[in-house]
């Protein structure tokens, strides 16, 4: 392993992986390959913009030519692919641009690393693929009965990785992910969304009774652990990296208050979002059989997440305006209206 292609490697998670890679393995030449769609950010790659072995390209994962020739150009023997459309309300909104990616994406992703003769394709998928499930914890073998738009794209897009290592006997992983939060999350998501409006003291709309589970791991914990499967995973095998702290989301809203020291009534429980999982819940076993250890618990975690967000006012500023006000009048207007 010598040259990675990190697509998707300007968004949250991707970012995170960028950063640790750059530094924990000077010998590899990190190249971030990403479309900068609205959740794309070349800020979260300031940390590594001076680094030796760290290189930016923007291109869609879906566009073969410029794949093939970023493949290339770079002499890439690894891919690890985080690119995708990864929220949940937007897919319900738009289904269109996830097909494009999380399907169509990797396929192209997989085809074209096929034909370079890609020595390790790791697949960055997430618990959603399970669906809903009421009581015990997802093992890696269980049925896929994924419930959004946004989370059959991404079943469909790991069935597509997974065929590629059966039929052309590619050497591919697989990861599934648990609920990530941390530093540089786009804020339409729970955690960043809820501290960003708290600290300007509007509502925060909580979808339904607020009592769905979430099984909540830190960003930097996700990216150690797709580290480790690609080193260390087997090929054609898929491992959970579960965070193992599932919490009420009305529990982790209350405490997001409290950490910012604003009340409990800018709570507002808003019509529910439509085919809403109510509970995701991941065993990690396999993962820690292959040397991975998640290192943050979900209180310090959370603690420093929210005090991030509020001394990077500049950051998530920015992002706040125009498309996101735009999204934010289609997602929010009405359901605030209802509840008011
Ligand atoms: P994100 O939305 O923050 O970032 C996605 C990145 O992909 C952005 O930089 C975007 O510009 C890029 N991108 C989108 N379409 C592209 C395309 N066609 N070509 C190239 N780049 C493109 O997402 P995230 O939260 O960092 O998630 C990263 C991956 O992890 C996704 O595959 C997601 O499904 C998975 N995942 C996320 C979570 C989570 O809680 N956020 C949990 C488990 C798994
Ligand atoms: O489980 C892994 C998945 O986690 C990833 O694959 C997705 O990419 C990621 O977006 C995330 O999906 P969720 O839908 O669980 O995350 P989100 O932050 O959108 O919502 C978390 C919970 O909070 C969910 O039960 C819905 C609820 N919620 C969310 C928002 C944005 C609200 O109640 N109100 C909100 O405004």
């Amino acid at each position: 392993m010598k040259n990675i292609l990190v697509t998707g490697g300007a968004g949250f998670i991707g970012s995170a992986f960028v950063r640790h890679m750059v530094e924990r393995y000077p010998d590899y030449n990190i190249v971030c390959f990403d479309k900068l769609t609205y959740a794309g950010n070349i800020d979260n790659l300031l940390p590594v913009d001076d680094a030796e072995n760290y290189r930016f390209e923007r291109g869609d994962i879906a566009d073969r030519a410029t794949v093939s020739r970023a493949l290339r150009d770079y002499c890439v023997d690894t891919v690890v692919n985080f690119a995708a459309e990864s929220h949940v309300d937007r897919s319900i909104l738009d289904p269109d641009a996830f097909i494009h990616t999380d399907v169509v994406g990797a396929y192209i992703l997989l085809d074209e690393g096929r034909k370079h003769g890609i020595e390790r394709f790791c697949q960055v998928s997430t618990d959603e693929v399970y669906g809903d499930i009421d009581i015990g914890l997802s093992l890696e073998d269980d049925r896929f009965l994924p419930n959004s738009p946004y989370a059959a794209s991404k079943a469909a897009g790991e069935l597509m990785a997974r065929a590629y290592c059966v039929t052309y006997g590619m050497d591919i992983v697989i990861t599934r992910g648990s609920n990530t939060y941390g530093p540089y999350q786009y804020p339409e998501k729970l955690v960043p969304f809820f501290a960003t409006e708290a600290i300007d003291h509007r509502p925060l709309p909580l979808y339904g009774d607020g009592e769905q589970i979430r099984d909540w791991l830190y960003v930097d914990d996700h990216a150690r652990g797709v580290d480790c499967v690609l080193h260390f995973g087997v090929s054609g095998e898929a491992y959970n990296l579960a965070g193992e702290n599932q919490r009420a989301n009305i529990d982790v809203t209350t405490r997001i208050l409290e950490l910012l020291g604003k009340p409990a009534s800018l709570i507002r429980h808003v019509p529910d979002r439509e085919g809403h999982d109510r509970r995701y819940a991941m065993s990690a076993e396999k993962a820690r059989a292959l040397g991975w250890r998640r290192q943050f618990d979900f209180d310090a975690g959370l603690e420093a997440t929210v005090r991030w967000y509020q001394d990077n006012e500049w950051w998530w500023r920015k992002i706040k305006t125009g498309e996101y006000l735009e999204y934010y009048k289609r997602q929010y207007a009405e359901r605030l209206a209802a509840q008011a």
